[in-house]
């Protein structure tokens, strides 16, 4: 993935001035990611970590339709590779048109994949999904509780669910609570909402297959880690469902 000087520093430039004011949801984040689409990919490369674990972990069956809310340039469906061929599609979902442009671009030769503007909390596939999943999107989303519940009604019985996104310490001491605030300031600046309940949240509307917690490193601040988790959880089979 190519990092070019100018590049590099309007990303650099638009995530130091923070998260844009606007009419809107949708219209907040073509803001803020209208001057830095082109350099979207170089940049959250080294930001945005557990993004091709998550598609491993995903091994959806043949024939299977995947959804991912809050796509952005379409760059995680690259990790799916040659078994693209062996799915009926994967369904790209954002809000914002000039991410959606480089996924557009993208995947131009490709018919498996659908690039579709829709809002998360709303959209649904023509059918249930096998899989469904969000990567550095939850955290992005004012109505994330929605997002979640919407994610789940559209995975058919036994799908699974899967989430790769920043995290925080879950423990009750002073340290733990210290290092909650930072990184919640930090996030905020940039329309990034950290939560201790989204796991929660996935929890409840789940069965957890997998929770792993890791911490990575951050471009230009040596030292410095940041927490992410990948959860893994089908959507519960009907009652009277023979297993
Ligand atoms: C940090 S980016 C992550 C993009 C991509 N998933 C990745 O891993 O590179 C967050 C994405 O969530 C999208 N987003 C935020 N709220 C959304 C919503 N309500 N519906 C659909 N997409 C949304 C943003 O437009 C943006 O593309």
């Amino acid at each position: 993935m190519k990092t070019s000087i100018a590049g590099e520093f309007k990303t650099l430039w638009r995530l130091a001035l923070g998260a844009p004011a606007g009419k809107n949801h949708a219209d907040r984040l073509e803001r803020f990611y209208r001057p830095q689409a082109e350099s979207y990919d170089a940049f959250r490369e080294r930001l945005l970590h557990g993004r091709s674990e998550l598609i491993d972990l995903l091994s959806p069956p043949d024939n299977a339709l995947i959804v991912e809310l809050g796509a952005g340039t379409g760059n995680n469906a690259r990790h799916f590779g040659s078994r693209l061929a062996q799915f009926e599609a994967v369904e790209l979902v954002d809000l914002c048109p000039a991410l959606l442009e480089q996924a557009r671009k993208r995947w131009a030769h490709e018919s498996r994949i659908r690039v579709i503007e829709a809002d998360a909390t709303h959209y649904r596939p023509p059918r249930p999904a096998d899989r469904v999943y969000l990567s550095y999107s939850l955290t992005m989303m004012p109505e994330w509780r929605p997002a979640l519940e919407n994610a789940v009604a559209m995975l058919k019985p036994g799908g699974i669910l899967g989430v790769v996104d920043f995290d925080l310490p879950r423990g009750n001491c002073l340290a733990d609570r210290c290092v909650c605030e930072f990184w919640r300031h930090w996030f905020a600046h940039d329309g990034v909402y950290l939560d201790r309940d989204h796991v929660d949240v996935m929890q409840s509307l789940t069965e957890t297959i997998t929770l792993r917690e890791s911490s990575a490193a951050l471009p230009y601040l040596p030292g410095l880690r940041v927490p992410y988790y990948i959860y893994m959880g089908r959507k519960p089979l009907p009652a009277n469902t023979l297993q």
